[in-house]
């Protein structure tokens, strides 16, 4: 199981102190959130964030669009210091271009689905993406409560997978509490914000979120 936090619930007047807490607890990859107050009602962070996160810390950053017309920013947020990009499906009307267009940067391609958008959504471009983002919550801010229907969207989403190397990342209302029933759900990586860092100790959040995910 993959861990990756997510800074949008960090304090952002002390990123780098934050960055390296999670590291330090053995963080897989650090989730940046990324919002336009248009597609998602909140603004969060853009690419002159990201290019300092990325001086910080050698953990891998995935990049979570959640702006409308994301294909106008993907080579400048690969530029910035993405390794893995995710659009959201319902901002991106030629969805496979998008995805290639994200590979052709030289970054990972991911698709977010929101609550309300089906698996079968992404049946043929399977081939054209590397992750899976399972939206748990409405995006647009940490700290909401899990939709419970996700744990189904994940199994699906896995038998859609098959045995292709493609990642399922849950994100929303991740915690110890629903983390071990998304890791069986099929769930290869967990995104979580407010359980890490609204957590005395981030490092140890972290560890005891892998503990919960695989016992
Ligand atoms: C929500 C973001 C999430 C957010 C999750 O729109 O995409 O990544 O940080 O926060 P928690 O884990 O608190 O639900
Ligand atoms: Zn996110």
């Amino acid at each position: 199981m993959k861990i990756a936090p997510s800074i949008l619930s960090a304090d952002f007047a002390a990123l780098g102190d934050a960055v390296a807490r999670v590291e330090a607890g053995g963080a897989d990859q650090l989730h940046v959130d990324v919002m336009d107050g248009r597609f998602v009602p909140n603004i969060t962070i853009g690419p002159p964030v990201l290019e300092s996160i990325r001086k910080r810390t050698r953990l891998p950053l995935d990049v979570h669009l959640m702006i409308v017309e994301p294909e106008r920013y993907i080579e400048t947020f690969v530029r910035a210091g993405a390794d893995l990009v995710t659009v959201h499906a319902e901002a991106c009307p030629h969805l496979n271009r998008t995805l290639n267009q994200i590979r052709e940067a030289g970054a990972r391609a991911g698709v977010a689905l929101n609550p309300s958008t089906p698996p079968e959504t992404l049946e043929w471009v399977l081939g054209d993406l590397d992750l899976i983002l399972v939206m748990s919550v409405n995006p647009g801010f940490g700290g909401q409560s899990f939709i419970a229907s996700s744990y189904a969207k994940v199994r699906q989403i896995r038998t859609l997978v098959g045995t292709r190397p493609i990642e399922v990342s849950v994100d929303g209302g991740v915690n110890h509490k629903t983390a071990g029933a998304l890791a069986q759900a099929g769930a290869t990586t967990l995104v979580a914000g407010s359980a890490i860092y609204g957590a005395q100790d981030p490092a140890q959040a972290v560890r005891d979120l892998r503990t919960a995910a695989t016992t």
